[in-house]
């Protein structure tokens, strides 16, 4: 499947994420992915959905995807898709109804993402891979960016895609030029990657480094 790249702005100064989203939409992302903490699910409160409006009408040839570390999720979808975003993902931990979630959204006409934390094993995501569009297999625990790429995720990843050989999977965490090939080769084809961003001079130069590791 073709790989996408899905960057996040949470490594950026929020007091212009324009700027950065503007960059990585003319170095050729794929996806912007938006994380929206609320303090509960995850200790770090980051934004809502008015970011998520801004940041379309600021920017509206980008296309944005919502990866909500949040509790109650299914409160925040009308807000996030009326603000446009093309994806919404929430974390099967907070939820009991992850496959009417899911249904909630493709109904709004979304895709539907569902993302597992690292300690959470597969089979809690099984029964959803028809609903969704999207597994999103956490390779750091949520709530913070900048974190190490944890190894032991690899074989979820592989499973996944052994169940579902044609569904988007995403990883999200600790991506880099290093670690990106390992995710792939597991059966990952969208990243996400935070800190490694401004760990270049340039946002285009780091998403051609990102870009030619998913080739290799
Ligand atoms: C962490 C977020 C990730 C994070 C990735 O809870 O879900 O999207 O921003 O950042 P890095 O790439 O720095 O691990
Ligand atoms: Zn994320």
């Amino acid at each position: 499947m073709r790989p996408e790249l899905a960057p996040s702005v949470l490594s950026f100064d929020f007091a212009d994420l324009a700027s950065p989203v503007r960059d990585l939409v003319a170095a050729g992302a794929d996806w912007i992915h938006l994380d929206v903490m609320d303090g509960v699910f995850v200790p770090p409160i980051t934004f809502g959905a008015k970011l998520a409006s801004d940041l379309k009408d600021a920017v509206p040839e980008a296309r944005f995807e919502a990866h909500l570390m949040t509790v109650d999720p299914e409160r925040h979808f009308e807000a996030f898709v009326a603000a446009g975003c093309e994806r919404v993902i929430f974390q099967v931990e907070a939820t009991a109804h992850a496959h009417r979630l899911a249904q909630t959204l493709r109904g709004m006409g979304v895709q539907a993402g569902v993302a597992l934390n690292p300690g959470t094993p597969v089979s809690a995501v099984e029964a959803l891979l028809d609903a969704a569009d999207l597994v999103l297999v956490m390779t750091v625990n949520p709530g913070w960016g900048g974190q190490s790429f944890l190894p032991s995720v690899l074989p979820k990843i592989s499973r996944v895609r052994e169940l579902a050989p044609k569904l988007a999977i995403q990883v999200d965490g600790g991506v880099d030029p290093t670690t990106l090939p390992l995710a792939r080769s597991a059966g990952a084809n969208v990243f996400v990657a935070g800190s490694f961003l401004l760990s270049r001079p340039s946002i285009g130069e780091a998403l051609r480094e990102l870009r030619s590791a998913c080739a290799g």
